[in-house]
């Protein structure tokens, strides 16, 4: 291996400068080139390669976002997008790539290995779905921030005595959702791994209501069958919930957060394992975090899935309301 290259790829997640700055450093630490792909498979589809160097990557481990830029690339989801892209990456010499994202991005870093190119991908998603990691890179951060909107809902709830429908991201996970409703001390969860009747939570904002809550907080993963807005039609025409209800979608908001040590350190861990990797010929695998450790699953074992929750957690969040 002499040089490699790295993109981020899919929604960016608070975190992943932190890991081109670990897969930068830990690359030239072994003495390679490293170049960076500007807006993921479309900068490589499009060659937008640019060479990185230890002080590219200086200032960057604070920040949110990805430098490089992201992308959902269509054309990289047919065969002949990815040839054009290991085209790309053969015009500029490159041995190995790392690709730092979630589910989308590694089932085309996936379908890039199975056409023989050497790749490593890095576990990095709000959504924290992907098979192959307990945590991914920039869900500690988001749910912060769902966590601290959560609490300032809760505030101005008490003055008003009203319920908050509180919409979180996860488009086919209810991780953020549920634990946002544990640590926030939410009434109610709702989330696409469990289906639920949307009385059920009529009736549990109106038992909080009956019990003299002076506010009431419930979770919705974006994902979800009823989700805020549905869920909120639904309560307008039917069952009475005892509060006043108000809708609060968070959505991008909690992507563009700070990154938090957690995931600072995580990310700065997980790029260096993708390096240690293609140094070793370790390819097509997901380098992720299991049991407090690196690990590395093969990327035929993420793809097409979702990571389970762990639903004993879900009838933690019941039992607490
Ligand atoms: O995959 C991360 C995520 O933030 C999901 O939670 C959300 O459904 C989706 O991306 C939003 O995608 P976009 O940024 O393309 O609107």
């Amino acid at each position: 291996m002499k040089r490699i290259a790295v993109l981020t790829s899919g929604g960016d997640a608070p975190g992943m400068n932190a890991a081109i700055r670990s897969v930068v450093r830990t690359g030239l630490r072994k003495g390679w080139d490293v170049l960076g792909i500007r807006e993921g498979y479309n900068g490589l589809i499009n060659d937008k390669f640019i060479p990185l160097g230890a002080r590219d990557v200086g200032g960057v481990i604070q920040k949110g976002g990805t430098f490089l830029g992201s992308a959902r690339c269509e054309e990289f989801r047919t065969e002949a997008g990815r040839q054009k892209g290991i085209r790309a990456l053969n015009e500029h010499d490159v041995d190995g790539l790392v690709v730092i994202g979630g589910n989308g991005s590694q089932t085309g870093n996936y379908l890039l290995s199975e056409l023989g190119f050497p790749t490593v991908g890095v576990a990095s998603t709000i959504d924290n779905d992907l098979v192959g990691s307990d945590v991914t890179i920039g869900v500690d951060t988001s749910l912060n921030i769902a966590l601290e909107a959560i609490d300032r809902l809760k505030v101005t709830g008490s003055s008003h005595q009203r319920g908050f429908l509180v919409e979180v991201m996860g488009r086919n996970c209810g991780y953020l959702a549920l634990m946002a409703a544990i640590a926030g001390g939410a009434e109610g969860v709702v989330i696409p791994e469990v289906e639920t009747d949307p009385r059920e939570i009529a009736e549990t904002l109106r038992s909080a209501y009956e019990r003299g809550k002076s506010h009431a907080i419930i979770v919705v993963a974006e994902g979800a069958k009823y989700n805020a807005t549905k869920l909120a039609d639904y309560f307008q025409d039917h069952d009475s919930i005892g509060f006043a209800l108000r809708v609060t979608i968070l959505g991008h908001v909690q992507r563009g957060g700070t990154p938090s040590a957690a995931d600072r350190i995580l990310a700065s861990r997980l790029g260096a394992g993708a390096t240690d990797c293609l140094e070793r010929g370790e390819y097509g695998v997901l380098v992720g975090w299991q049991n407090g450790k690196l690990a590395t699953t093969s990327l035929k074992e993420v793809v097409g899935k979702t990571k389970n929750i762990d639903l004993e957690l879900f009838e933690l969040a019941r039992i607490l309301d």
